[in-house]
């Protein structure tokens, strides 16, 4: 995919309907020659559009109008692109707790949680948040997780977590203005509900931070799996993570993570972690596919927003 048709797909199947200023943003960009050759000489990881776009909004630019942007582009591209070679895409996002929290609720209690890929390990915390399925609340306090949920009868418990721990390439920290600065950045320009969410989920986060440990998906999870203690159910779990990982190396954490102890919960696009026979997704929006040790059970929306329980 050339990075116009890269830029155009962005627009028309992530941005559309849920940001019209990305969506703008990266039609235009789809089409503008000048920027196009700004960004063809970085590696592939380097060019997406996320990323491009929380970059400018991190050094102040607009990213409401796309000639503003362009103008804004052009006369800093030399600080955006040096931090689109050293940042990711780490968009941490509580929300995907909504969707967790019906398995994690009825697997065998106490919880020993381990996320890889967990940024900086906001939804290591599913348990110290308040949700809304419909009419059905659990849970006190702030942030409230909202999900639209089908096909299953909500959790009624929250989960007895003892101990959390978080496996990352580049981990974030709660406590850390440049890191949340980042977080926030990554958010899209409208979700001001997503924004203020990650505000009260850092504040959660930032009472008792979680240990987090620098490491690879592969490499490193045995060892950290290994810290888990004894008398509770280990539970490792990624969202939206294996998009970053080549193909090899996923067959090679799924490998991994099957010889583990415990359970293993993904919610990933279906490109990326297949299954066999999935019936069809609600619509032709995004969806990740919920599973508990490789069985999957649910179409899940990417922030958590919604889930349809087939399982
Ligand atoms: C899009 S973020 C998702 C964060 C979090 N799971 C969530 O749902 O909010 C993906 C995270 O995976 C991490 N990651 C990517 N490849 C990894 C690897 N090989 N090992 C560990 N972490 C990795 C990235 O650094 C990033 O923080």
């Amino acid at each position: 995919m050339t990075t116009a048709e890269r830029y155009a797909e962005f627009g028309t199947r992530e941005a559309r309907a849920v940001s019209p200023a990305y969506e703008r943003l990266s039609l235009a960009v789809s089409r503008d020659d000048e920027l196009l050759a700004l960004l063809d000489p970085l590696p592939p990881a380097r060019r997406q559009p996320n990323l491009l776009f929380g970059v400018v909004r991190l050094l102040g630019g607009p990213v409401d109008d796309p000639a503003a942007f362009r103008d804004f582009a052009l006369a800093n591209w030399p600080a955006i692109e040096a931090e689109l070679r050293t940042r990711a895409t780490q968009t941490n996002e509580p929300g995907r707790c909504a969707v967790l929290l019906p398995v994690l609720a009825a697997l065998p209690q106490p919880l020993a949680l381990l996320e890889v890929g967990a940024s900086a390990g906001l939804c290591l915390h599913p348990d110290r948040y308040a949700y809304r399925y419909g009419d059905h609340t659990l849970g006190t306090g702030e942030p409230v997780l909202e999900c639209a949920a089908t096909g299953l009868a909500p959790p009624k418990r929250l989960p007895e977590v003892v101990w959390r721990a978080g496996l990352d390439l580049n981990p974030l920290r709660v406590t850390d203005p440049a890191d949340v600065a980042w977080l926030d950045a990554l958010i899209w320009p409208e979700h001001a509900h997503r924004r203020a969410r990650l505000r009260a989920a850092v504040a959660v986060a930032a009472s008792d931070p979680p240990l987090l440990a620098r490491g690879d998906l592969v490499d490193d999870l045995p060892a950290l799996a290994a810290r888990a203690p004894a008398g509770a159910t280990l539970v490792v779990f990624h969202t939206s993570v294996l998009y970053q990982v080549p193909a090899p190396r996923r067959e090679a954490f799924a490998d991994v993570v099957r010889r583990l102890p415990g359970h293993w919960i993904s919610n990933e696009s279906p490109d990326v972690l297949p299954h066999d026979a999935l019936p069809e997704p609600p619509d032709e929006a995004l969806h990740n596919v919920l599973a508990l040790d490789g069985r999957p059970l649910a179409w899940t929306r990417p922030h958590g927003q919604a889930m349809s329980w087939f399982g």
